[in-house]
């Protein structure tokens, strides 16, 4: 449903983002996380047609961004980062202004209305006007008014910053409901938020995408060639050997309390020893009650990202000075 080939976005002399390649399908929940500055917003301009890229391409169902934008903001709902919206006016009055825009006549406007404050809870908001609106209201606001053209793809720009955790739970709970009928890609710097809400991840970092994959496919990636944690009885020295000699294994580490050996096993990223372990452990007639890989952490690799984009900025010599 969206494609992207080589995208590159410089603003000036400053690459924002760096040749990236991503694909969301038809039905999916994709999150687009990355620290700030990553090239997220920027990323999501060029998709929904409000600036042109410098290089690569980008489609969205099969229309290209550039060349047929009218199309493509057909099928697209979009929330900015900061919905703009007009605080004098009512709920109503706005949405009826964004549906005129869209080129609905007043009688689809007003059963587009319906449906979208139906969707988006609005309920008794939708006479009051804007101002009135706490945060969380006009976030919904912002999403009703990307719907209103039943679009097949929605994409959210950091759709719950500035909310408090209520608010924050029941627009999760909405994006959540909208993804039954939408594609939906929403951008995020928190990696709860896509943990929270989405089938799969793509990280960018730097400009450049770092990894992507559902959030076990990304732990699995962190995990690849690590550790591996077992519990088994047995001669502590000779099943430190005969673990050490299973191919795919490079390293193990025993302590042993009760009669139990606890081992962390280091394997390489080629193989994974696990096979083996067990029926090194049932040849010998040593009981073996664990073995599991360690507990990779998304929040690490996350945060790890994060530091190589903020030190690979330095180096590159184009740190973020505040103009
Ligand atoms: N209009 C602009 N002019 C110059 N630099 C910009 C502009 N918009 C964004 N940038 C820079 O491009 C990079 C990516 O920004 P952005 O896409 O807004 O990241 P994100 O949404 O992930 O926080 C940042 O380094 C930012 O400072
Ligand atoms: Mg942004």
């Amino acid at each position: 449903m969206i494609h992207v080939q080589n995208l590159t976005k410089d603003y000036g002399d400053r690459r924002a983002i760096d040749g990236i390649s991503f694909h969301i399908s038809e039905g999916e929940i994709v999150g687009f996380l990355g620290p700030n500055g990553a090239g997220k917003t920027t990323t999501i301009r060029i998709l929904t047609c409000y600036m042109p890229a410098t290089s690569g391409t980008a489609t969205v169902g099969g229309h290209d961004v550039f060349t047929e934008s009218m199309a493509v903001r057909r099928i697209i709902g979009y929330l900015p980062e900061n919905v703009p919206i007009y605080p004098q006016m009512r709920v109503r009055e706005y949405l009826h202004f964004r549906g005129k825009l869209h080129g609905l006549d007043r009688s689809a406007r007003q059963a587009a209305i319906r449906r979208v404050a139906e969707l988006c809870w609005l309920g008794d908001f939708i006479d009051r006007p804007i101002y009135q609106l706490s945060k969380g209201m006009r976030q919904r606001v912002g999403l009703a008014d990307a719907l209103l053209h039943d679009p097949k793809v929605l994409i959210l720009d950091e759709p719950t910053v500035g909310l408090d955790p209520t608010q924050i739970r029941e627009t999760r709970n909405l994006i959540k409901e909208l993804a039954k009928r939408h594609t939906v890609m929403l951008s995020s710097h928190i990696l709860p938020e896509v943990e929270a809400t989405c089938q799969r991840t793509i990280i960018i970092a730097g400009g450049r995408i770092a990894a992507s994959g559902s959030p076990d496919e990304l732990k699995e990636r962190i995990r690849g060639g690590s550790r591996l944690i077992v519990e088994m009885t047995g001669p502590a020295p000779e099943v430190t050997s005969a673990i050490e000699s299973i191919t795919g294994v490079k390293n193990v580490q025993a302590t042993s309390s009760n009669g139990w050996n606890r081992l962390i096993v280091e394997t390489t990223r080629e193989r994974d020893p696990r096979e083996d372990i067990f029926r090194v452990a049932a040849n010998r007639n040593w009981t073996l009650r664990e073995l599991r890989p360690e507990v990779a952490s998304l929040e690490e690799f996350f945060i790890q990202i994060t530091a190589q984009q903020a030190t690979g900025q330095r180096a590159a010599g184009r740190g973020r000075e505040v103009a």
